[in-house]
């Protein structure tokens, strides 16, 4: 075919691909788009044994799913179990899984392979926080914030991600942050890694479409603070823009955004609009405006999980 006719016609595939994706996403802004069984998906979710972990289990729990629930914390997760059969679950795996050791990701995602089956819906939650300045953060915190926020997120994709292609079938979801979007004081090492989580998911996601494996889907969710005591004391000068969100209500969303397949899920819906304001506006003007909004001062009461891991 000459070049020029091949021109035109990727043009042609272009500008119809384009427009779709357009109207696509205009039609699904009136009609909600339908949302997927996952009844029998075996969903891991880890860090379950509290806050957003725990309450997405019992989600996929009431959905039918086949739980396998990750956490450094026995009891709390015992108690995720419980409730999730509760809530009509009735497989339900629980681990200990330190997710700061590769090797216990590996050791336990063999464990789960040969237990329970290939994992479908893998959702890396798992999260821990310092909340101090640079200066004040022990070196080995900064490597465990690593460890458990971006890098487990590496180990467990290539734990589960080759049955998935084998299947073309599967979902990743990676719970980033409002901080894996926009750096900010006293969080420097978090923000790092949660930036990492969020680019590393996003590869992922975009390496699989060209690869052609369209069965596998992925959702990066970027909340800012919610209430499960993780960032207790913290505080919001700006409840009508950035409120401290509820557990249920973040749950919900996310259990949403899985279940239609969404790729991007930011809350509060300001976030959308402070990361586009972060790519033109002047960096000063910026800075004034993150003083006034006292961005910079969210952390200043922050007390966290006290010595809890
Ligand atoms: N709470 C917030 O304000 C907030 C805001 C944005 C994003 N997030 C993110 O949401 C996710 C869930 O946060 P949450 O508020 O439910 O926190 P949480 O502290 O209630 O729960 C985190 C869970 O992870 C487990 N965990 C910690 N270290 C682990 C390890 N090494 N191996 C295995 N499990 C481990 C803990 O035992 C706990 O059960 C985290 O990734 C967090 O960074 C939280
Ligand atoms: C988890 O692994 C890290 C890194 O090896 C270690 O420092 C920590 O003590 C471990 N935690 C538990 C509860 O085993």
């Amino acid at each position: 075919m000459p070049s020029k006719t091949k021109a035109m016609k990727d043009l042609l595939i272009f500008a119809v691909k384009f427009i779709y994706g357009f109207l696509e996403a205009l039609f699904h802004w009136v009609v909600p788009k339908p949302k997927k069984n996952v009844a029998g998906e075996i969903v891991l979710v880890t860090g379950s044994g509290s806050g957003i972990g725990r309450l997405l289990a019992l989600r996929f729990a009431h959905l039918g799913a086949i739980l396998v629930l990750w956490d450094i914390n026995p009891e709390g997760n015992q108690e995720t179990c419980d409730l999730a059969r509760k809530a009509g679950a009735s497989r339900v795996y629980t681990y200990i899984c330190n997710c700061s050791e590769r090797q216990d990701i590996y050791r336990v995602a063999a464990q789960v392979k040969k237990e329970v089956g290939d994992v479908t819906i893998l959702i890396n939650n798992a999260g821990i926080v310092t909340g101090k300045y640079l200066l004040e953060i022990p070196d080995e915190c900064v490597e465990k914030t690593f460890d458990v926020n971006s890098k487990a997120h590496i180990w467990t994709y290539k734990a589960f991600l080759p049955a998935m292609i084998t299947n073309n079938h599967g979902h990743l979801v990676c719970i980033s942050s409002s901080a894996g979007l926009l750096g900010t004081s006293r969080l420097s090492d978090y923000c790092a890694s949660k930036f990492a989580a969020l680019g590393f998911a996003e590869s992922l996601c975009f390496e699989l479409f060209a690869q052609g494996y369209t069965g596998i889907k992925s959702t990066i969710v970027c909340p800012f603070f919610i209430k499960t005591g993780m960032f207790e004391g913290c505080i919001t000068e700006n409840p009508l823009l950035l409120p401290i969100l509820e557990p249920n209500y973040v749950a919900d969303k996310i259990t949403n955004a899985i279940l239609e397949e969404q790729v991007y899920l930011f809350m509060p819906r300001f976030l959308y609009f402070a990361l586009f304001l972060k790519s033109f506006l002047p960096v000063n003007a910026a800075l004034a405006l993150c003083e006034y909004m006292k961005v910079f001062e969210v952390m200043n009461c922050f007390t966290g999980r006290l010595k809890k891991e």
